[in-house]
């Protein structure tokens, strides 16, 4: 049984509320957007199952609370940087039901950690502005008072007012002119997204939304996504969401892709062109599965939607693109690992993580997506592919919209799987243990044999690893012989400018500063202006492109770069 209506609930450090005495269960949105303030403002009406007592605590960040309806009093708490404030809520004596509800009506912060607005500069048409939603790990609570808990699923609806020539969209179903979730999803999936938006249908219960002047490349770029969903469907059970649409956000959204349900968020970094980074597409969508059914109950546990993850992207590849094209993805995944787990303290290079005093942004490394997909692959070669398969659909199916802790996962595996994998080693302790089913591609060992004669046929992960494997990059050739800097793939410039940064390679500067003004993609940014501080020059340089970059991204990837540049 997971915890979603368990007493015994593990409690989630990040969240000051008790759902163990008083549970949210659906949620009524009504907010009017307003562009010239930056501000949402309106009511959330919170239904609620009581289970003891007659306080309900919720979490907030920077709301400005108006009045709370159908309760005898509330007082907003202190404020803590990571957490937020507290809003305590006394319900009325009287409701002694069961069920009861309170509405309170609210005014979002300008500088609210989980909406960027964007000005129409800032977007692809220029002429609209842009407003997005980004509610995980713990930023819902900037937009919505709620228990801001994974343990906690919701249903809810909303009614969104925005200026005209405008158009909403949210991760639910849209009717007429509200949304709706019916199906219980934890806080960090609630997402909205406000702007000049185009549609282009994909498949039968897929599509994507674009600002017009990206449609066209968005439809080209996905155009596998309803084979996609098929594929997953096949090994491991219905896709329960209704449909699975995609959004392309403006450039600044801080990270690659965000699972939020029926809607994927999506950087346009991936628009390559040539379909060669849509493991991104794989990899949202596979989070229909393991995260959005199957959730972590705390941010401890966010392996388990991670590892799960990105194991059934890259099985999603394989069916799709061929065992060489997932083999190169998961050699990649490998040394990246590597990489990150050498400069990892010990505490962080273990699956089921110590967050204590801790904001779960700042601790969300490599470790739950590789690491954790190693092990499923570990445990898949232990017991053969058609036993984890049938493994894997039915953990699907017992936790279906359940949150879960690393102990309830362990408990239901060892009672379903017995297998001679370590778990306990590698899901508590540092390192990678002995026995693990290391990823091994043929392309990449010929990439690795010498300078390359003929590339001609080379896809976008063999130029990856052939710059990733460079020891002492003789960077002057590389440049006149591929140019790099003239790439389209954002994956491959930021490989060639970050070593370029490191090899403090002067000539691709200039692309170095057009590169961090122009993306607000976190994973992009971090490794550039962290290598870029190392030296007293190259401080000077972060510092002058950040002072003109800071504006434009979001306010998570402006928390990550102050803490490298400040
Ligand atoms: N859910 C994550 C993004 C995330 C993680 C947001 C933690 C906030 C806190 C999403 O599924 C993800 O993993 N995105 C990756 C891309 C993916 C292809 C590995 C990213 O954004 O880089
Ligand atoms: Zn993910």
């Amino acid at each position: 049984m997971g915890t979603n209506d368990s007493t015994m609930e593990s409690m989630d450090i990040h969240s000051a509320s008790r759902p163990d005495l008083i549970r949210v269960r659906h949620i009524e949105l009504d907010l009017d957007v307003r562009f010239d303030t930056r501000v949402l403002e309106g009511s959330a009406t919170l239904h609620l199952h009581r289970i003891s007592g007659g306080e309900l605590v919720l979490d907030t960040r920077g709301l400005a609370i108006h009045s709370v309806d159908n309760a005898s009093s509330y007082e907003l708490g202190a404020a803590d940087p990571v957490l937020g404030t507290p809003l305590r809520i006394q319900l009325l004596p009287e409701a002694s039901s069961v069920t009861s509800w309170v509405r309170v009506h609210y005014s979002t912060s300008p500088s609210a950690s989980g909406l960027q607005w964007l000005d129409p500069e800032q977007t692809a048409g220029k002429l609209q502005p842009f407003l997005y939603t980004q509610s995980q790990a713990i930023h819902a609570r900037s937009w919505i008072p709620l228990q801001d808990t994974p343990a906690v699923r919701v249903t809810f609806e909303a009614e969104i007012r925005v200026p005209t020539g405008l158009r909403a969209v949210m991760g639910a179903e849209a009717t007429g002119d509200r949304f709706r979730m019916e199906q219980p999803i934890p806080s960090y999936l609630i997402a909205l997204a406000v702007g000049d938006l185009e549609f282009r249908a994909l498949g039968a219960r897929s599509g994507v939304y674009a600002e017009p002047a990206a449609i066209e490349a968005a439809a080209h770029e996905f155009a596998d996504t309803e084979a996609m969903i098929g594929a997953v469907e096949a090994m491991y059970g219905p896709y329960r969401w209704g449909r699975y649409d995609l959004l392309v956000l403006p450039p600044s959204f801080p990270f690659g892709g965000m699972e939020n349900p029926r809607l994927t968020f999506a950087t346009p970094t991936v628009l390559a062109g040539d379909r060669s980074l849509v493991s991104l597409v794989a990899h949202e969508l596979a989070h229909s599965w393991s995260g959005n059914l199957v959730t972590n109950a705390t941010w401890s546990d966010f392996w388990l939607n991670e590892g799960f993850t990105v194991f059934v992207e890259r099985r999603i590849l394989e069916r799709l693109y061929g065992p060489a094209r997932a083999a190169m993805e998961a050699v990649l995944g490998r040394r990246l690992l590597d990489a990150e787990m050498a400069r990892l303290p010990e505490s962080d290079r273990v699956l089921h993580i110590d967050l204590s005093g801790r904001d779960p942004d700042d601790a969300c490394t490599l470790v739950p997506y590789e690491k954790g997909a190693l092990l499923l692959r570990t445990i898949e070669e232990s017991v053969g592919r058609q036993r984890f398969d049938a493994f894997l659909r039915a953990y699907f199916d017992h936790f279906a919209f359940q949150s879960i802790t690393t102990a309830e996962f362990l408990e239901y595996i060892r009672r379903e799987l017995p297998n001679p994998v370590p778990l306990d080693e590698w899901i508590f302790q540092p390192g990678i243990p002995a026995g693990v089913a290391e990823p091994h591609s043929d392309a990449f060992q010929r990439v690795e044999s010498g300078w390359p004669t003929d590339t001609s046929a080379w896809s976008t992960h063999e130029w990856l690893h052939f710059l990733r494997s460079q020891k002492a990059p003789d960077m002057a050739r590389l440049d006149s012989e591929f140019h790099f800097n003239e790439s389209g793939n954002s994956e491959i410039l930021h490989q060639w400018l970050l070593m370029a940064v490191i090899a403090d390679y002067r000539p691709a500067f200039p692309k170095v500063g057009t590169f961090l003004k122009s993306v607000g993609r976190r994973k992009f940014l971090k490794p550039i202006y962290s290598e870029l501080v190392k030296t007293p020059e190259g401080q000077a340089l972060a510092r002058s492109i950040y002072a003109e970059a800071r504006a434009g991204y979001h306010p998570i990837a402006q928390a990550t770069i102050d803490g490298i540049v400040k």
